[in-house]
């Protein structure tokens, strides 16, 4: 083909192009091999092999993407909402033909502070209701919230817009957009960093908010979206409030096949229940051990999974800053909910979804209802920090017909200032996608992160890159044009 002929020479002074390995399969790992095949046509020389070590129940890519499947219907239990400014998922999911599907904007939400509900949004009309009453209904929603916490709403969106505005800059074309070496150099260059310096209150208390709205609505989101109070770091804490904005999609069916889609559309060699032991550098490749007791030479290596909790051995050693992950109990419980827990006299009178504020004694960040068979009858997510046992969930529950409890490596542990692993972890060819994971843990930051990563390896491997970005159809012309 001519187009290969006109990049020939180009590989004459590139490295051998040899296997380019990942290491996980969940959206981090899935996008950079995705990225990697997207912007370059001569990785022909190798493949790009995917390894997920993962083995219990499911076989299949995804990681913290997965569905849960309790009286046989699936739903999210790891990573669920999309927020419609998350353009590269969005892509994605196009591209691949995914269906999505919306979430319902007007949750029915309660503020428990431990021994009641200090608030709560107005119950939402029954399904089926008019245009008019639904609109109705959404405007009295916003009174009563103005009410409640006055202009700091106003303020916050403010915050959150801000935010979203200078994050939509990682998606500007090639020629605008530099390759980033550093998790450091990427923020400051959006202007995000001085987020993640500080806490989010404080960067909310600077922005005017007053502390009700922090104590109360901030922090139900921050417990929802990450299991943390309103103290993480400013970034993670901007990211998780746009969390709470209209819009939010999830993909039909799951997804992890976010992650499936991309692996089949980069062509990788995707290598389940096949966990990597150690990477070694011998010289100019690396060497690549398996659980299987196999070894596979990689002329560059991507570790896309938070090296925090896992076990790789690196030769030479390497060095990462030191983080928690904060774990996340999700459980799921077919049943209902007990009114007398929450002091009431009818389940009705539980708000669907249940939001918690920074109270030692409440055992749960969040409850939510998933699915209604009957008003008797209903599934439930909660999310808590610790395991809940069957004592508690019996005094939460009147009656639970199946549980399933997933404790989650979750997210980091944040902590202002935050401080960061390097992108490239040996100053060769390996390099680290969920550095950037300390900054905000979500699909698009994941995606986001590999996509740089794709173009930082490719640029240091001196693989030819189209010059420019192109994010619509593929243009051949551009890429004879190198
Ligand atoms: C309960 C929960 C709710 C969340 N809600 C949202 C949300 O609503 N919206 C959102 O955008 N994000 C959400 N997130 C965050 C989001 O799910 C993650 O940020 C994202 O999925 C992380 O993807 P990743 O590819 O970086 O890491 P992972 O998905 O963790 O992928 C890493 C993979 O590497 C594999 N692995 C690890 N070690 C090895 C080894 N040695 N060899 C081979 N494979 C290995 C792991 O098995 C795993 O599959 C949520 C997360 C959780 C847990
Ligand atoms: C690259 O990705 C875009 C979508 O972002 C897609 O339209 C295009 O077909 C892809 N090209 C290749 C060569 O994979
Ligand atoms: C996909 O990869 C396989 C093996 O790595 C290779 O033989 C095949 O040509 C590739 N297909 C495409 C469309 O690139
Ligand atoms: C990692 O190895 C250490 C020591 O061998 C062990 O205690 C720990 O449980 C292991 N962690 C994981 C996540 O496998
Ligand atoms: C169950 O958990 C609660 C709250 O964490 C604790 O107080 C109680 O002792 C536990 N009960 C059992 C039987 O482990």
């Amino acid at each position: 083909m001519l187009r290969r002929l006109l990049l020939v020479p180009l590989l004459l002074h590139a490295a051998a192009a040899g296997d380019i390995c990942i290491v996980g399969s969940g959206i981090s790992g899935s996008s950079t091999a995705f990225f990697l095949s997207n912007y370059t046509t001569v990785l022909s020389g190798g493949q790009l092999r995917v390894f997920e070590r993962r083995a219990k129940r499911r076989r299949r890519a995804g990681g913290r993407l997965a569905t849960v499947t309790v009286a046989g219907d699936d739903f999210e239990a790891g990573g669920s909402i999309i927020h419609p400014r998350n353009l590269h998922v969005r892509r994605f999911a196009d591209l691949l033909g995914l269906a999505a599907k919306t979430n319902g904007d007007d949750d029915w939400l309660g503020i428990w502070d431990g021994s009641r509900f200090v608030f709560q949004t107005l119950r939402p009309p029954p399904p089926g209701a008019s245009w008019l009453r639904r609109k109705l209904h959404a405007l009295l929603n916003t009174l009563h919230l103005l009410k409640r916490y006055g202009l700091s709403l106003v303020k916050m969106d403010r915050f959150v817009q801000d935010m979203l505005q200078r994050f939509l800059l990682y998606y500007n074309g090639f020629e605008s957009r530099p390759v980033f070496d550093s998790v450091e150099e990427m923020l400051k260059w959006s202007g995000l960093y001085d987020l993640t310096r500080r806490t989010l209150e404080e960067e909310l208390v600077d922005a005017g908010l007053n502390s009700q709205t922090i104590s109360e609505l901030v922090t139900v989101i921050t417990r929802i979206n990450y299991g943390q109070s309103a103290s993480i770091s400013g970034l993670a804490g901007a990211v998780s409030l746009a969390g709470s904005e209209s819009g939010l999609w999830a993909v039909k069916g799951g997804n992890w096949q976010l992650a499936a889609g991309l692996l089949k559309a980069a062509n990788a060699t995707l290598h389940l229940q096949e966990g990597i032991d150690s990477i070694h550098y011998a010289g100019d490749h690396y060497v690549l051990k398996s659980n299987k007791g196999h070894e596979y030479d990689c002329e560059a290596t991507v570790v896309a999974t938070p090296l925090d909790e896992v076990n790789i051995t690196f030769s030479p050693a390497i060095s990462i800053s030191p983080r928690k992950m904060q774990h996340t109990h999700a459980t799921f419980v077919r049943g209902l909910l007990n009114p007398k827990y929450f002091g009431l006299s009818s389940v009705s009178d539980i708000p669907e979804l249940i939001g918690t504020m920074e109270v030692p004694e409440i055992p749960f960040s969040s409850i939510s209802i998933l699915k209604k068979y009957s008003e008797q009858d209903m599934t439930y997510k909660v999310f808590s920090r610790k395991k809940l046992n069957d004592s508690l969930l019996d005094d939460i529950f009147s009656r639970r017909k199946e549980t399933i409890r997933i404790n989650w490596p979750a997210y980091p542990h944040y902590e202002a200032p935050e401080v960061f692993s390097p992108l490239i972890l040996d100053g060769k060819q390996l390099y680290y996608v969920n550095t950037f994971e300390s900054a905000a843990s979500a699909m698009e930051t994941g995606a986001v992160a590999a996509e740089n990563v794709a173009r930082l390896l490719l640029a240091r491997l001196r693989l030819p890159l189209p010059s420019r970005l192109h994010l619509g159809a593929d243009d051949p012309d551009q890429r004879a044009d190198l």
